[in-house]
């Protein structure tokens, strides 16, 4: 049984329905990471799963059980932590209270280990409690919002776009970081405009276009494909390419990555 499975979901904002028909699953201990170009849907999925929106349809499955009509303290109690697109931190509060909030669907008796932990991830965070959280750098409040996420001790880690506003130098350090928390036995979905460092760290990966699925599979299938290495994960690559499959895979990404009518449709 999968950890999370989300079977035929549909979900919108008001009458506007943004994603339809989405079946995906995640496995313990996965990073499976979610591509797409702006507005495909990628935050508005971590938001159905973490409960932030109500699908119109389908179920949401964790451990086999139904969490789709459960509000959302109760699914980061269950396990699903949401670190937002934008980071959203408490901005004019300390560290130490961005944290404490992070804490506050867990027991009681674990916030003292649950600190521990997040200081052995993030060393820096145990020096700045007293700090204001407004003053860091993008990438500190990146770790900070991923820090705050982990003091529930999530089973599951929904990451949007972690590495957005983060300084080129700051954003290796938070792939890193994320292959570490996979060690830890956490499971990742990454929603992430860097697609190449994305796809290098994640087992499986998932393409969207307009709020459906288009393409899944393997990481390794999606970085080997062309379309891929030539127009979504930047310039320099060398892939080696070879077979049908991969032509057809490329021949349906250059639609997804780069949908002509996009720009115009947007508000
Ligand atoms: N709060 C909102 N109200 C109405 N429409 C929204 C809202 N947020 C996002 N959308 C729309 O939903 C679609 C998917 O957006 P989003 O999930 O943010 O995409 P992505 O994260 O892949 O860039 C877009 O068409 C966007 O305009
Ligand atoms: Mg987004």
């Amino acid at each position: 049984m999968p950890l999370l499975e989300l079977k035929n979901v549909s979900v919108g904002y008001g009458r506007n329905r943004v994603l339809q028909n989405v079946d995906l699953t995640l496995e313990r201990g996965e990073i499976v990471t979610l591509l797409g170009a702006n507005g495909a849907g990628k935050s508005t999925l971590a938001k159905s799963i973490s409960g932030l929106l109500r699908p119109e349809a389908g179920t949401i499955l964790l451990d086999g059980a139904p969490i789709e009509a459960l509000p959302p303290a109760e699914r980061l109690r269950r396990g699903i932590a949401h670190v937002p697109e934008g980071r959203q931190i408490f901005a004019g509060m300390t560290v130490a209270e961005n944290l404490e909030l992070g804490a506050y669907a867990s027991q009681e008796a674990d916030h003292a280990e649950r600190l521990e932990f997040v200081w052995t991830l993030f060393p820096i965070l145990r020096e700045r409690m007293k700090d204001i959280a407004g003053n860091f750098s993008g990438g500190q409040q990146q770790m900070l919002a991923i820090a705050r996420g982990l003091m529930s001790k999530p089973k599951i880690l929904l990451l949007d776009e972690p590495s957005l506003g983060v300084a080129p130098l700051l954003v290796g350090e938070i792939f890193r970081l994320i292959v570490r928390l996979r060690a830890q036995g956490i499971t990742i979905l990454l929603a992430e405009q860097n697609a190449r460092q994305a796809l290098s760290i994640a087992d499986r990966g998932y393409v969207f276009e307009n709020g459906k699925i288009t393409l899944a599979g393997p990481s390794v299938d999606l970085l080997n494909s062309p379309d891929i290495a030539e127009r979504y994960l930047g310039m320099g690559s060398a892939t080696e390419v070879s077979g049908s499959a991969s032509a057809a895979l490329a021949g349906r990404l250059r639609d997804v990555m780069f949908p002509a009518a996009s720009e115009a449709g947007q508000a």
